[in-house]
C-alpha cells in the first residue's frame, strides 16, 4: 500500500544555473524552472516535483519488483535485457515480441514528458495514435506501476534518496555504475538526441556544466555513493558497466545466483551472444527505434559504441587534468573503487 511520507527536501535551483540551462537545453527553454532534491541537490524541472512525493511513497511490493537503477547512460537497458531474459527463463520469443519499455515500468521518465507539458513549455507533441507508444514518457511511473500486475519489473534512473525508503529491505535491486567519463561522452550523445532536452552546445560545454552539477539528474558521484554503500545487502546486487563488458559470461552468472537461477554454460553462451552489442543494436525490442520519429535527425543512435575509454576522443588536455582531479577527490570523498581491467 502506497503511504504518506514527507520526501527528501526540496530548493530551488540558482537562477544562473537555471538561465545556463534554458540557453543550452532548446527542449528546456521556456521550463518555468528548476530545482535541487535531497541533501545532494539532484537536478530536475520543477514540472517533475509533484511526482517526487509520488515515487518517495509509492507501494513497494515484496519479490515481484525487481528494480535496475543506474545514472543515465551507466548500461541500463544492456542489464535489463540480462535480467528480464534471467528471470523469464530465456524467453527470448517472447523478448522479441514485447518491447522492452513494455517490459519495465520506468519510474521518472515522465520528467521529460512533464518538462514539456509544463507552464508556457515548449509541448512534446505527440499524435493521438503515438500516445499509447510514448505512454512510459508522458505518464507519471506511479500510475503505470499502480495498474501494472505482478511481477513487475521497474527500472529508474532516480537515486536511492528519492525512492521508497522501505525499498532496500522489499525488493530486489541491481544498480549498475561505469566511469563517468564515458557516461559524460553517452550522456552528452543522449542529451543531443532527445528532443526534451535537446542539447545544443559542444561536448567541452556539456562536461563543464556535468562538472558542476548543472546537467539534469547529476549530480554524478552521489547517486552511486548512494547505492554503493548499501552494495553488501543481500537485496544489492552492485555492478559496474565495465565488469560487464571485461567478462559478461561471469557477470551473467553472479546475475543469475543473485535471483537464484541456474544456467547452463551453453546458455549463457548463447546469452552472450544475444547481449553483444553488434547484435542489440540491430534489436528492434531493445534499441528504441520506435522512437526514431522524435529524436533529432543526425545525431548518434541510442545504442551507440557501447565502448570502455571512448572517452579518450572527446577530452583535450585540460579537461583530462580536470576530470582526474575531479575523480581522485570524488573517489576518496566517496570510498567507491572502480574495477581496473588489463585489457
Ligand atoms: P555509449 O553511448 O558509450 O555507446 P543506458 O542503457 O543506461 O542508456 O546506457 C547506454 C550506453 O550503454 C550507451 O553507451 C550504449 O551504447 C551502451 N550499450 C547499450 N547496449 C549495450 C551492449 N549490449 N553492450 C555494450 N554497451 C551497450
Amino acid at each position: 500500500m502506497a503511504s504518506n511520507r514527507n520526501c527528501p527536501e526540496i530548493r530551488e535551483n540558482g537562477e544562473e544555473e537555471s538561465t545556463e540551462l534554458r540557453r543550452l537545453f532548446k527542449g528546456l527553454e521556456n521550463c518555468p524552472g528548476f530545482v535541487r532534491v535531497g541533501p545532494a541537490g539532484y537536478l530536475f524541472s520543477v514540472a517533475f516535483e509533484p511526482e517526487i512525493k509520488s515515487i518517495y511513497n509509492m507501494e513497494v511490493r515484496a519479490t515481484d519488483i525487481i528494480y535496475v537503477a543506474t545514472f543515465p547512460r551507466s548500461g541500463t537497458t544492456w542489464t535489463q535485457e540480462m535480467v528480464w531474459l534471467l528471470l523469464n527463463d530465456l524467453d527470448y520469443a517472447k523478448a522479441a515480441s514485447l518491447n522492452l519499455v513494455d517490459r519495465y515500468i520506468n519510474v521518472g521518465i515522465s520528467i521529460w514528458g512533464l518538462a514539456s507539458r509544463a507552464k508556457g513549455a515548449k509541448i512534446l507533441k505527440f499524435k493521438e495514435e503515438d500516445k499509447r507508444k510514448y505512454k512510459q514518457i508522458i505518464t507519471p511511473g506511479c500510475e503505470l506501476l499502480a495498474a501494472a500486475s505482478d511481477p513487475r519489473f521497474i527500472k529508474t534512473h532516480l537515486p536511492m534518496c528519492m525512492l521508497p525508503p522501505n525499498l532496500i529491505e522489499t525488493a530486489k535491486i541491481v544498480y549498475v555504475a561505469r566511469d563517468p567519463r564515458d557516461v559524460v561522452v553517452s550522456l552528452y550523445h543522449f542529451y543531443r538526441l532527445m528532443p526534451v532536452p535537446q542539447f545544443t552546445g559542444d561536448f567541452k560545454t556539456f562536461w563543464n556544466m556535468f562538472v558542476r552539477d548543472n546537467v539534469i539528474r547529476t549530480p554524478y558521484f552521489a547517486h552511486i555513493k548512494e547505492a554503493w554503500e548499501l552494495r553488501n545487502h543481500p537485496n544489492m546486487l552492485f555492478l559496474f558497466y565495465e565488469e560487464l563488458k571485461n567478462d559478461l559470461s561471469n557477470t551473467i552468472k553472479r546475475t543469475a545466483k543473485f535471483f537464484n537461477k541456474e544456467y547452463t554454460d551453453e546458455q549463457i553462451s548463447v546469452l552472450c551472444n544475444h547481449l553483444n552489442i553488434n547484435n542489440f543494436r540491430h534489436n528492434d525490442s531493445v534499441s528504441l527505434n520506435f522512437l526514431a520519429d522524435v529524436f533529432i535527425p543526425g545525431e548518434e543512435p541510442f545504442i551507440r559504441k557501447g565502448k570502455v575509454g571512448g572517452w579518450r576522443d572527446y577530452f583535450d588536455d585540460e579537461m583530462t587534468v580536470e576530470c582526474e582531479q575531479w575523480m581522485a577527490k570524488k573517489l576518496k570523498e566517496t570510498g567507491i573503487r572502480f574495477p581496473v581491467f588489463s585489457n
